[in-house]
């Protein structure tokens, strides 16, 4: 029997790290199709970093402060990606807009997640604006990254109801549950078939 190895994964962070947790348990099956083999933030504090040493992943903490210039910053984040050989690199609340240099570097095998139903609502804030719009239904993508912010392809997308008594936080919450499944589920997809 042909055992074939798991797909290698970059995540890139800024923050909670709660996606790349969802990730990480979902790998956590060995018959789970990808692993993570790296994590990246680009701020020294956020939490996921902590989580990911703690279960002896590689992790590092690329500052956009510590570099003259972004391209400088980004070639940082390319060699800590490319030393790994990740397979996918997958953005999980990475909160800074990368160069079309680096998202043409890996077309088709960098993808993000965002809090929205796409083409509505790029950007932040996006729970507060759906229901300031008195949207009946909100939600999040998964979609490959390219040049035009929150503008890649879309790949899936999962839909929650917004209630009338819904504030950013308690949709947000909701959102999140959603994002967790919908992450891990396309990365195995796409682990699948890569
Ligand atoms: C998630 O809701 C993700 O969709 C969003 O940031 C949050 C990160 O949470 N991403 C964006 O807004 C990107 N434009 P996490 O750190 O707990 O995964």
């Amino acid at each position: 029997m042909v055992i074939s190895p798991r797909k290698k994964l970059a995540i890139l962070i800024s923050g909670r790290g709660s996606n790349m947790e969802a990730i990480l348990a979902a790998s956590g099956d060995t018959s789970y199709p990808a692993e993570i083999c790296v994590v990246i933030s680009d701020n020294k504090d956020a939490g996921g970093l902590q989580t990911a040493r703690a279960t002896n992943i590689e992790a590092h903490a690329i500052e956009r402060s510590d570099y003259a210039s972004r391209a400088d910053h980004e070639a940082a984040i390319k060699k800590a990606i490319n030393m790994t050989r990740a397979d996918l690199i997958c953005l999980a609340g990475f909160m800074r807009i990368l160069s079309a240099d680096f998202t043409k570097a890996y077309q088709g095998r960098l993808i993000n997640i965002h809090p929205s139903l796409l083409p509505k609502y790029k950007g932040l804030d996006t729970h507060k604006r759906a229901i300031d719009d008195g949207e009946k239904e909100h939600g999040c993508t998964v979609h490959f990254v390219n040049s035009e912010m929150d503008g890649g392809e879309i790949i899936a997308q999962e839909k929650v109801p917004v209630f009338s008594q819904d504030t950013a936080d308690t949709l947000s919450a909701r959102v999140l549950i959603k994002e967790h499944k919908l992450y891990s589920k396309v990365i195995a997809d796409l682990a699948k078939v890569k």
